[in-house]
């Protein structure tokens, strides 16, 4: 999704600032990039494709400004070419803006715009912004007052920023988009997202909707859209910059799927008493839920799936939704609980899912990673996962994470009969996934099974979702075809696609009834001649049908899923390096959705 970054007070060095800041915001996924500067004149430079080609066409000019904004583009309206990519500029090419969003009322303002005698240079919703702040000009506003009536007239999403020829101010405004200020002691930032300015500070506000920054060296002032004056308060963000970058791994993504046991035991921190058999999350609150919803998308929905199963199994009637449907058609909601998971707490459809349950009546809590999203903030409660910032567009440790703040969530609000068990599963979790990463084979599999056209994942129970997360890995970075299925599902249509030359991938753990149906749903796909892949702890005979074994160690079978589900990482990891993916930032995709 598209980034954003300004700065001011960094004299001398506001392009650098600006660069290094859109290459922080590289892993949100775009396709063309730019920057524009601006102090006695405005000085743009912008072009499709990636931060080096930026780099490259700024070589030939040395833009200088003391405030400046960037911005990465994910393209929605219109192809990424050079003249969509953001800043966009008035006629005069005395204003220049970015942004985030979507203005649902583009075309309006545009043809009102164009019949003024407005022309147009790109395809995109935002640059009827820059026109609009044009007239407002023309009509004798000062640039403020531009700013804030052209803001006034937009429809939708947005966090934009502003700069103008002559100003050295930025002007900002948002409305279903995230954008936070970065403080520090002689300079201010100003971005889609924290990692942006990460370097420089850990202070951060928080920008809410329908408000308004001005930002220059000497400070910020935030007001509503109206001009009425805001206190905002400082938060201090407290993860390391070291965390954001690679730390030697050759992706982000295999340095994520290797921090999964700290990002565990940082979840668990705290909340577990095991002598006692009792999990606190007493900074919730009472939820006391009669029934729950869960809204999330992708692999967020995946760990939703499995967090239904455990509500359901405690006697809670619960449900996971995809969110994009669940605020298309929402359920009737009574007085169930519904949750988000989102691990960026920005991902619009799942936003909108929990405003249409705020709206009917319902309480919302938000399971996120990130504290001070649009998530955290709108819910009535919020529990945080505690991942970390991940940066591979993959989600890898925030799925773990969630799952395990899943697992604590439903011990907290729920009477489970093997609540030890399972606590004493959740305190070996970071154990044996770490087992995992030291003892993996899946790169053997994956050197087996790279030119396969089609793979195949299946479970059953809680290893269900874990057979859809393991065949979106697959598919989001190796864009190979992959598709999960629930084991007792594919005789009912999906195993006329199983030949000698489809991988099947079983997770099956336990020797319980459970299991045994899905051994018998491996020989079926045994007796087609297709390859079949166990991830299993030896406990069924599920090896006798398996052409190779991917082991987990015997764990609780909640636990178990978690760890099966590294071992599916690593083959989607290593057979997307092997077929020299962009593992990071895998095509079409961004890591946070901000779009419906
Ligand atoms: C999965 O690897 C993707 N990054 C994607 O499916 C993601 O989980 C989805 O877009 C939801 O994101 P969220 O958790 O930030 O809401």
């Amino acid at each position: 999704m598209c980034g954003i970054i300004g700065c001011a007070g960094r004299d001398g060095e506001t392009l650098d600032v600006l660069v290094h800041g859109l290459s922080k915001l590289e892993y949100r996924g775009y396709d063309s990039a730019g920057v524009a500067l601006a102090g006695s004149d405005l000085d743009v430079c912008k072009t499709a494709g990636e931060i080096d080609d930026l780099r490259a066409a700024l070589e030939e000019r040395s833009p200088s400004g003391s405030v400046g904004i960037g911005h990465t583009r994910w393209s929605t309206h219109g192809p990424p070419t050079d003249e969509n990519a953001h800043p966009h500029l008035d006629c005069n090419r005395e204003v220049a803006v970015v942004h985030n969003g979507i203005i649902e009322n583009y075309q309006a303002l545009r043809d009102e715009l164009s019949t003024a005698g407005h022309e147009f240079r790109s395809d995109t919703d935002t640059e009827v912004v820059p026109h609009l702040i044009e007239d407002a000009l023309a009509d004798g506003a000062d640039p403020e007052e531009a700013v804030r009536e052209a803001i006034a007239r937009l429809e939708g999403s947005y966090a934009v920023s502003v700069v103008m020829s002559g100003v050295d101010r930025i002007f900002a405004a948002r409305n279903d988009s995230p954008l936070v200020l970065g403080i520090d002691d002689e300079a201010y930032y100003l971005a889609s997202d924290v990692p942006a300015f990460r370097d420089h500070t850990d202070r951060v506000i928080y920008l809410a909707d329908g408000e308004f920054a001005v930002v220059d060296a000497d400070g910020y002032r935030v007001t509503t859209l109206d001009g009425e004056p805001v206190e905002k308060t400082v938060d201090t963000v407290d993860w390391d910059p070291e965390e954001t970058g690679k730390s030697g791994y050759d992706h982000f993504m295999l340095k994520e799927i290797h921090e999964q046991p700290r990002a565990l035991r940082q979840c668990l921190r705290g909340r577990v008493d095991e002598l006692a058999g009792q999990v606190d999350l007493a900074d919730l609150g009472d939820l006391s839920p009669r029934g729950i919803h869960l809204v999330a998308c992708g692999t967020s929905y995946h760990a939703a799936v499995y967090a239904a199963q455990l509500f359901q199994q405690a006697g809670i009637p619960a449900q996971a939704f995809l969110a994009s449907e669940y605020a298309t058609s929402p359920p009737p909601i009574g007085d169930a609980l519904v949750i988000g998971v989102t691990q960026s707490g920005e991902t619009a459809d799942t936003l909108s899912a929990l405003r249409e349950a705020r709206k009917r009546g319902a309480r919302t809590l938000a399971v996120t990673n990130t504290v001070g999203s649009t998530a955290a903030r709108e819910c009535d409660h919020a529990m945080y996962i505690r991942a970390g910032p991940e940066i591979g567009v993959a989600a890898t440790k925030t799925f773990s994470s969630q799952i395990a703040a899943l697992n604590l969530l439903a011990l907290a609000i729920t009477s489970v009969g093997d609540a030890r068990e399972v606590i004493s599963g959740l305190r070996d979790l970071p154990g044996a996934v770490q087992e995992i990463l030291d003892t993996s084979t899946a790169r053997k599999i994956a050197e087996a099974y790279r030119d396969a056209e089609s793979y195949f994942f299946i479970g059953r129970g809680l290893h269900y979702p874990v057979a859809l997360e393991g065949a979106l890995k697959m598919k989001e970075i190796t864009y190979k075809h992959a598709e999960g299925f629930a084991a007792g599902e594919l005789k009912h249509g999906p195993l006329a696609l199983v030949t000698q030359d489809t991988p099947v991938f079983a997770i099956v753990t336990g020797d319980d009834e459970q299991a045994t149906k899905t051994v018998g749903n491996v020989k079926e796909v045994e007796a087609r001649d297709a390859p079949v892949v166990a991830v299993t702890d030896g406990a069924s005979d599920v090896e006798r049908y398996a052409d190779h074994v991917l082991e987990v160690p015997d764990t609780h079978r909640r636990v178990a899923a978690v760890v099966a589900n590294v071992q599916l990482q690593l083959v989607a990891y290593h057979t997307a390096d092997m077929l020299g993916r962009s593992i990071d930032k895998p095509r079409n995709l961004a890591k946070s959705v901000t779009v419906e």
